[in-house]
């Protein structure tokens, strides 16, 4: 079971301050960690556009909450560089922003939730992103003994600033931060200020890529928005500020749906 658990998900077990791809977050400028001890954060979902900033967010809330970022994005990266069975399969899917079929990723999600470094909760990142995956998991966690409530947080970007954020973004492949060239460039050109790896790029940041990507967006997880929308304990964060501007009010955000105010 664990080592179905580690091929699904391309990490095993962790600790509560690791992402899911298995990497320890790093302490940033941007770090809060000040607000937010007195809650029980339970599951959060984070919501919106590729490039609204939900990696970048979660690493802040992990921090904060000691609790897991599941990113089905690096969870499925890790499979394909890992190239397991879901990997081959999702590998082309992927290439340019096309969705994986629901079941593989809902399976995926299922094993890492299984892990118990969630039962105080964790952030769900680019999850769900179809309504099919939106009841799935309303069901899974309907059923989870002593789970709390979703609350769930969908950050907004302007189109033209998305694009700068997609096109610009690199990520160190040891520590998983996340750059930009033009937005939150690291200190040396094309290296990690954290452990001086070589940045890389996505192959689906390009320009290309992300008008694809944003029609996905909008015709299949537009739908997830407004379901969660519906059913309360759902807040909208203006995502165009300094991120530590934006982890403050997703914060606040989070504190006010669990106590029900
Ligand atoms: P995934 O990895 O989830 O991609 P995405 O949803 O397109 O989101 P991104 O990771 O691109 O953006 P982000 O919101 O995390 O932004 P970030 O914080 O990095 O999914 C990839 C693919 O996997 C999908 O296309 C699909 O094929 C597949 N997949 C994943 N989940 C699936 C699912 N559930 N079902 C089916 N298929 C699935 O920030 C972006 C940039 O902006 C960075 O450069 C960052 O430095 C910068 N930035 C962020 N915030 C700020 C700020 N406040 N100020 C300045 N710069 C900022
Ligand atoms: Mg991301």
């Amino acid at each position: 079971m664990v080592e179905q658990a580690s091929s699904l998900t391309g990490a095993s077990v962790s600790a509560c301050s690791e992402s899911a791809g298995g990497a320890l977050a790093q302490p940033t400028a941007h770090s809060v960690s000040s607000v937010g001890h007195a809650v029980t954060p339970g599951p959060i979902l984070l919501l919106g556009a590729p490039g609204v900033g939900k990696g970048t967010q979660a690493r802040e809330l992990m921090r904060l909450w000691a609790i897991p970022q599941i990113s089905t994005g690096d969870l499925l990266r890790a499979n394909v560089s890992q190239g397991t069975e879901l990997g081959l399969a999702a590998k082309e899917i992927m290439q340019c922003g096309n969705l994986v079929p629901d079941d593989l990723v809902n399976r995926m999600v299922a094993i890492r939730l299984a892990q118990p470094d969630t039962l105080n909760g964790f952030i769900l990142d680019g999850f769900p992103r179809t309504l099919p995956q939106a009841h799935w998991l309303d069901a899974e966690l309907a059923v989870r003994p002593g789970a709390l409530p979703i609350v769930a947080v969908s950050l907004q970007v302007d189109y033209n600033l998305l694009l700068r954020r997609i096109t610009g973004r690199r990520n160190c492949p040891v520590c998983q931060r996340i750059y930009n060239v033009f937005l939150q460039p690291p200190q040396r050109d094309g290296f990690c200020d954290v452990d001086g790896a070589a940045l890389v790029q996505r192959a689906d940041d390009t320009e290309t890529c992300f008008q694809g990507r944003i029609g996905n967006y909008q015709s299949l997880t537009a739908p997830v928005i407004e379901h969660y929308r519906a059913q309360g304990r759902f807040a909208e964060v203006h995502g165009d500020r300094e991120v530590a501007a934006v982890a403050a009010e997703v914060i606040s955000a989070v504190e006010r749906m669990r106590s029900g105010a």
